[in-house]
C-alpha cells in the first residue's frame, strides 16, 4: 500500500519570515496541512504564521488537541489525531503538521510521531526544523545563550521551579520555557538566588507585539502571557 510523507514543520516563533526556504516549499507542496487548534478558541497561531505560505484553497484541518499534562499522558486525542492524519495519508496524500518554533523542542509533533508510528510502523516522518522561541528571545535581547566554556539547559517549568533549582546548580545558562502560569514561582526563585540582574523575560518574541523585561518586579505586574520566556545567566566562575 502506498503512503504519503507526513511532515512535521516548524513555523518559527510568529514572524512569517522566520520559517525556512524548506518549509515554505514543503508548505507549498503537500496536499493537506493538520494544525493543532487551541481547545476554546479552536485558534492556531501556527497556523495564523504560516498562512502566507499556504497555496490558495490548501486543505486544512485543525486537530483538537488538550495541552494539559495529563492529558499529553494519557495520550487518547493523540491516537485519535493520529488515525485522522493516518487516514489522509492512506489516500494516498502527503500532509503537514504545523507547529511553533521548532517540531523536536517540547511539542505535540513528537507524540503524534509516536501515536502514528504505533498505528502504521512504514508511515514514512520527515522533520523541518524551525527557529526556536529561546533562539528568538537571545537575538532579540542580544543575549549570548553560551559562550566558550559554558553549558546551557533548557526547562520548562510547567510542573513548577525544581528542574529550574536542580539546573542552576548544574550549568551556567538556563532557559525557561512554558512558564506562564509559574511566572511568580520562578521570580521567588531567581530573587533568591540573586539572578534579578542577570535574567531577561522575553514574550511574543518576533510578533509585532514582543517585548523584554530585565526587571523582575515589571515580570510580576503582567498578566499572565503563554508565549513567554526566561533567559538566565549566572556567573559561576569561582
Ligand atoms: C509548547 S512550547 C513550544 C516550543 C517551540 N516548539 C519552540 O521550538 O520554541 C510553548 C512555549 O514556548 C515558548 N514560546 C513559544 N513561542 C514563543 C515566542 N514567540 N516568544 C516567547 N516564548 C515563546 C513559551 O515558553 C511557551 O510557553
Amino acid at each position: 500500500m502506498t503512503i504519503g510523507t507526513f511532515y512535521g514543520v516548524g513555523v518559527g516563533p510568529g514572524d512569517p519570515e522566520l520559517l525556512t526556504l524548506k518549509a515554505c516549499r514543503v508548505l507549498r507542496e503537500v496536499d493537506v496541512v493538520f494544525t493543532s487548534a487551541q481547545e476554546r478558541s479552536g485558534r492556531s497561531l501556527a497556523l495564523e504564521i504560516a498562512s502566507p505560505h499556504l497555496a490558495v484553497g490548501r486543505e486544512v484541518v485543525p486537530l483538537p488537541f488538550s495541552h494539559t499534562f495529563e492529558a499529553v499522558e494519557e495520550g487518547s486525542a493523540h491516537r485519535e489525531n493520529a488515525a485522522r492524519v493516518l487516514e489522509v495519508l492512506r489516500r494516498p496524500a502527503s500532509a503537514a503538521f504545523l507547529t511553533l518554533g521548532d517540531p523536536m523542542t517540547y511539542s505535540t509533533f513528537t507524540y503524534l510521531v509516536t501515536a502514528l508510528r504505533g498505528l502504521e510502523p512504514a508511515a514514512p516522518i520527515q522533520v523541518v526544523p524551525g527557529i526556536t522561541s529561546y533562539s528568538t528571545a537571545a537575538a532579540a535581547s542580544l543575549t549570548p545563550l553560551a559562550e566558550g566554556n559554558e553549558s546551557l539547559a533548557v526547562v520548562s517549568a510547567a510542573q513548577g521551579t525544581g528542574p529550574l533549582a536542580a539546573a542552576l546548580d548544574a550549568v551556567d545558562n538556563v532557559v525557561v520555557m512554558k512558564s506562564y502560569r509559574r511566572a511568580a514561582e520562578v521570580c521567588d526563585l531567581l530573587e533568591t538566588r540573586g539572578l534579578g540582574q542577570r535574567t531577561v523575560f522575553a514574550g511574543d518574541c518576533s510578533r509585532p507585539e514582543a517585548f523584554v523585561l530585565r526587571d523582575l518586579g515589571a515580570v510580576r505586574r503582567l498578566p499572565r502571557r503563554y508565549m513567554s520566556l526566561f533567559l538566565v545567566k549566572q556567573d559561576r566562575r569561582p
